[in-house]
């Protein structure tokens, strides 16, 4: 691990004063106004941040979040441990009483499960001084974390394919992502929403999801909370079912860090090396070589989405891209659907700007995420693509010295957007100035 070198040098102070403005005692909150609960994929990138500076607090976040694991194994996206507030939907929405463990209210949902990677680079980079207590909470945190991958690929894979649904965007974590479009509009919807928005009370609403889009979440979860959550009754009757190119990546990549953990504590992995063995046959079959990326399968029609976006270049993050398509990845990443037309603007916009979904202002459909671009560099940089490595590094700071900690930038010019006082853009920044290079993906 090396110490942040000049011209980022107060950065790292700067990040850590962030998480500490947002810490609320058992958990950091992912932004200062806009999202006061527990988030699933948030506090373990938050855990990530503070691990070498705040072991114990590093800890204790991620047993906050493990403490809302459902007897399912399902880890849920969304824990209110202080009950409702401004932020809609209320705990009550969710209907998941009976489901959540006693006292803790949460979503119905799930979200990318960073977590085993996470744990597995704090360890593999913890101070000497610091190995035997993460020893000691890998031993403790084990058992939860290999239970909740068994429910992504049990109750979301019922039938084995190698491929796990999402049965909402927001597991997705990048909710209003063009990728989901068509499979939205698909559903036959005239629900009114229940309530008033409440997530432009912080943000501006032309840096949120649309009405049109925001009125089908809700939906969706009005529908799922009918079924009562029951996984099975789900699974036959979510009217949105998504192979999603990022979650599957992302769970992949972990299915990997979690065997490494096992072999850490001297556990069989067969189970675990049994799903990483399906993946690998089944997510080449998302290749789209004329755009070229990885979709993402509407499991109801059985058709690739168009709209990869982001997600399309996830492969590498998880080392399921052959070297060729990493060639090809990064050839798009140059190109002008991704640099833009002068080749001077941010990367990686989360929409090609070539896209006619493309908004450099809206949520998921343009702006750079720093958790995108701290991905990215890592798949990157394993595959032997410096340069395209170096610039995602280099701009998720430009970004954040220049701005400060904010959800999303505009990709033409850097302009912030979103929630301010954005946690993971803090913790990641952490993370991208320590930056230990990944291991090379064999030719
Ligand atoms: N990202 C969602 C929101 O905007 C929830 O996960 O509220």
């Amino acid at each position: 691990m090396s110490e942040p070198t000049e011209p980022y040098a107060s950065l790292a102070d700067a990040a850590l004063k962030q998480l500490r403005d947002n810490d609320v005692g058992t958990f950091v909150k992912p932004a200062e106004a806009q999202y006061p609960h527990q988030w699933n994929w948030d506090a373990a990138l938050v855990a990530l941040g503070l691990a070498p500076h705040h072991p114990e607090r590093a800890m204790l976040e991620i047993r906050s979040l493990l403490a809302g694991a459902w007897e399912t194994g399902m880890v849920p996206h969304i824990l209110y441990h202080h009950g409702a507030s401004d932020y809609r939907p209320h705990p009550d929405f969710w209907r998941t009483a009976g489901r959540h463990p006693e006292g803790l209210p949460t979503s119905g949902l799930s979200q990318p499960p960073v977590l085993a990677t996470c744990l597995l680079r704090i360890v593999e980079t913890a101070p000497e001084a610091h190995q035997g207590a993460w020893h000691d909470f890998l031993a403790e945190t084990y058992p939860t974390l290999l239970a909740w991958h068994r429910w992504w690929h049990t109750a979301r894979d019922p039938r084995g394919t190698g491929l796990v649904a999402i049965l909402h965007p927001w597991e997705s974590g990048s909710d209003d992502a063009p990728r989901f479009g068509m499979a939205l509009e698909a559903i036959a919807s005239d629900f009114v929403m229940p309530f008033t928005r409440g997530d432009r009370v912080h943000v501006d609403a032309s840096e949120r999801p649309s009405d049109e889009d925001y009125r089908r979440f809700i939906d969706l979860i009005d529908r799922y909370a009918n079924l009562g959550w029951d996984d099975a009754d789900l699974m036959e009757q979510a009217p949105f079912q998504v192979q999603d190119a990022f979650l599957n990546a992302v769970l992949h990549r972990a299915d990997v860090d979690l065997v490494r953990i096992a072999t850490i504590l001297g556990q069989p992995h067969d189970e675990i090396d049994g799903w990483i063995d399906a993946t690998q046959h089944a997510y080449p079959t998302l290749w789209v070589a004329a755009e070229p990326g990885f979709a993402s399968r509407d499991l109801r029609t059985g058709s690739l989405l168009p709209h990869a976006g982001f997600a399309g270049f996830m492969a590498l993050w998880a080392r399921l891209a052959t070297p060729d398509q990493a060639e090809r990845l990064a050839q798009a990443f140059a190109s002008p659907s991704y640099a833009g037309a002068s080749g001077d603007g941010y990367r990686i916009p989360t929409t090609a700007y070539d896209d006619p979904a493309f908004n450099p202002r809206r949520y998921w459909r343009g702006p750079v995420w720093i958790v995108v671009n701290w991905m990215l560099h890592d798949g990157f940089a394993a595959y032997g693509h410096a340069e395209a490595a170096a610039t995602l590094r280099t701009d998720a700071l430009d970004l954040v010295s220049t701005h400060g900690f904010h959800e999303h930038y505009d990709p033409r010019d850097g302009t912030p957007g979103g929630a301010t006082g954005f946690s993971w853009s803090a913790a990641l920044t952490l993370d991208l100035l320590r930056a230990p290079s990944p291991a090379r993906v064999e030719a």
